[in-house]
């Protein structure tokens, strides 16, 4: 038997100097779900965070709080691992700093390179940033300040130990060469060659002028240099320095995950530490983007960083982790925003993916008492190719993830959302349920449980909640112990008895545009205006007929219809309401052709407070009647009765 396929994953250990923020979830989100990923294809998943404790800069914040370093951190630590549970991560093992078995692996790596002959005393003298942790030459600073963040550095000068990175230049750029996966994606790549080309400078790997760090084995004055520290976390997690058996079945790692402003660390620093080792190289580092508040970094000084803990609270754990997985391609920066986090939500988890259980289990209860069907007589063209996207896809799946193309997975997942719920439309099943011969419900009907079944099964790794409740309101069970095999077509047993259950994600409706409300800005901005829309009074409860007559409900004759670029739900319609012309955008791109409403009298709102979908300016609403299954008709009135006259 052929040994398991293995896969060593790594999110960067945070610094416990705050509290994290959604970006440092978007790093961490999508290293679990990789590993979650690749559990699922039957892989032995290994996957580690931590926390990096030591350091100038932690003992300085600790010092202004006026408590210990160690009492600090301790607290924050917690809030990450209670972020960690929100988010479901399913870390394998978490790595703190300050754990003895990790003082225990630096001091035998220290001891290990300075046996070697790779580590010398001498004196640094030079320029350090104490947010970054990072020395800097005089030459390599943007006007004076820290090129990467951009802050005022300081001038230290201390008696210190070095480690002979230029030693080993020539060696890591072969390394880099004859491994074009080693470091990714490409133009990361290119910076690292060049930075490695422009001259390697030994590093200063041990301070004296303070003393929260590990201490250097034999010259207790010394702590190990923060980085070099830091860096040795992915080996003690192995339970290096002894040769344990995880050691030998997960080093070297498959992927190490880290911003790209700390690439250099991790593909120079950390490579010529594993050489000097006589370690293996980790197969891949790849160094993300990062995620913007309005194009700008998010950092607490500039008071714009997004809260993950209450974004969560407001609109669940799997919405977070859809918009960071879908709306940002892996690799490059991304924006984060309210409204599109609102649309992804609203668009692909309500629309697409919400609506198509809904639609297919209320139809399931109606035609079938929520019985799945055996399917019988000749398969169509629709319903082969719905089969055969829907068959080949865990395969292809499973190579986009492999590839690191998280968010192209996600899409052709949603690929097939899309045919599905095309599908229900094309095959209609409410005129099949008319039919004597019940044969060809039962195949369509089949098609769409089972087209479920799979999307449950592939979601499950990037959206863990909502493959659980695809699964149960399917009347499935044991989704934890299946695999990438299970996602074959055709595995769904005739007979299941499914359990529909409420909408897996309710709408969020948006009515304003308004500026992004972040957290923690320094001068409070005015009440947030994106505002859910109230929620429809609960059925039974009475109004007044003056609450009714708030309402302006008025005969409008659409002038001109047409789809939005980008939107697959929304038509823009052009109406006139008798006394103005006006521009409605409606979701209603599904069920009516643009042509088809030119001419119509439909109803709408007239008085509702103007809305932008999509960019686009919807100046009231239109009225429309839902059934169960999802089939949607306009209210319209005949020709006799003109624009612009009044409904009650
Ligand atoms: N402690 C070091 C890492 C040591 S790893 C051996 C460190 N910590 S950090 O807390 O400052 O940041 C860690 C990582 O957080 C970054 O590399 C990056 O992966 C992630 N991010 C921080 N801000 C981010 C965004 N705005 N967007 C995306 N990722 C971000 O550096």
């Amino acid at each position: 038997m052929s040994a398991k396929e293995r896969f060593y994953v790594t999110t960067p250990i945070y610094y416990p100097s705050d509290n994290l923020h959604i970006g440092h979830a978007y790093t961490t989100t999508v290293a679990d779900s990789l590993a979650r990923w690749h559990r699922f294809a039957g892989r032995e998943v290994y996957f580690v965070t931590g926390s990096d404790e030591h350091g100038q800069k932690i003992q300085r914040a600790a010092a202004a709080k006026g408590v210990t370093p160690k009492e600090y951190v301790d607290v924050i630590v917690a809030s990450f691992k209670d972020l960690w549970e929100k988010l479901n991560i399913t870390y394998d093992d978490f790595v703190r700093t300050t754990d003895d078995r990790h003082t225990k692996a630096v001091q035998a790596v220290f001891q290990k390179i300075y046996e070697k002959g790779d580590i010398y005393k001498s004196a640094y003298e030079g320029w350090y940033c104490t947010p970054c942790e990072t020395f800097w030459l005089e030459s390599r600073l943007e006007d004076g300040k820290c090129p990467d963040c951009h802050r005022p550095v300081e001038w230290v000068k201390e008696e210190s130990y070095f480690f002979r990175l230029s030693k080993y230049a020539d060696r890591l750029l072969k390394h880099i060469e004859e491994h074009p996966e080693f470091i990714q994606p490409e133009t990361r790549r290119n910076e690292m060659v060049n930075f490695i080309k422009s001259g390697l400078e030994d590093l200063c790997i041990s301070r004296t002028t303070f003393d929260w760090g590990i201490p250097v084995p034999s010259d207790e004055r010394h702590v190990v240099y923060v980085w070099f520290d830091a860096l040795t976390n992915y080996l003690t997690a192995l339970g290096y320095p002894e040769q344990t058996e995880l050691l030998d079945r997960f080093w070297p790692a498959d992927l190490h995950l880290v911003g790209k402003e700390i690439m250099r660390f991790h593909t120079i620093v950390w490579p010529i530490m594993l050489m000097a080792l006589d370690l293996p190289l980790p197969k891949t580092v790849f160094g993300h983007g990062w995620l913007l508040f309005d194009s700008d970094k998010m950092s607490k000084s500039k008071g714009n960083v997004v809260d993950p803990i209450a974004l969560m609270a407001e609109f669940g754990v799997d919405p977070i982790r859809y918009f960071l997985l879908r709306e940002i391609s892996f690799g490059q920066d991304g924006n984060f925003s309210r409204r599109a986090l609102i649309e992804r939500t609203n668009a692909d988890l309500a629309n697409d993916l919400g609506n198509l259980l809904n639609r297919t289990l209320s139809m399931l209860n109606r035609y079938c008492a929520g019985v799945v069907p055996q399917p019988a007589g000749e398969l169509k063209e629709i319903d082969q190719d719905l089969i055969s996207y829907a068959s080949g896809l865990a395969e292809k799946v499973d190579g986009l993830i492999k590839e690191l193309k998280i968010n192209e997975a996600l899409a052709s997942i949603w690929r097939l959302v899309g045919r599905a719920n095309k599908y229900v439309d094309e095959r209609a099943p409410w005129n099949l349920a008319k039919l004597e011969d019940k044969g060809e419900l039962g195949t369509v009907m089949y098609n769409l449980v089972e087209t479920l079944r799979v999307v449950a099964l592939l979601v499950k790794s990037f959206i863990p909640e909502t493959g659980a409740k695809i699964w149960a309101q399917l009347g499935l069970e044991g989704l934890e112990s299946c695999t990438l095999a299970d996602a074959a077509w055709g595995l769904l047993q005739p007979g299941t008895q499914t359990r529909k259950g409420d909408p897996i994600f309710p709408r969020i409706e948006v009515e304003k545009e308004a500026p992004e409300p972040v957290q923690e800005k320094q001068e409070k901005p005015e009440q947030p205006k994106i505002e859910k829309a109230a929620p429809a009074a609960p059925e039974g409860v009475l109004i007044g007929i003056e609450d009714f007559m708030k309402c302006e409900l008025v005969v409008a004759e659409v002038l001109a219809a047409e789809r939005i670029q980008g939107a697959d739900k929304l038509l823009k319609l052009q109406v006139d309401v008798g006394s103005e012309k006006r521009q409605i955008v409606a979701g209603i791109a599904l069920h009516y052709k643009p042509e088809e409403l030119v001419g119509r009298r439909i109803i709408v709102v007239k008085n509702l407070k103007p809305a932008k979908l999509r960019g686009e300016l919807s100046q009231g609403m239109l009225l429309a009647a839902t059934a169960p299954d999802g089939h949607l008709e306009i209210v319209s009135v005949s020709a006799a009765i003109p624009a612009g006259s009044k409904v009650k």
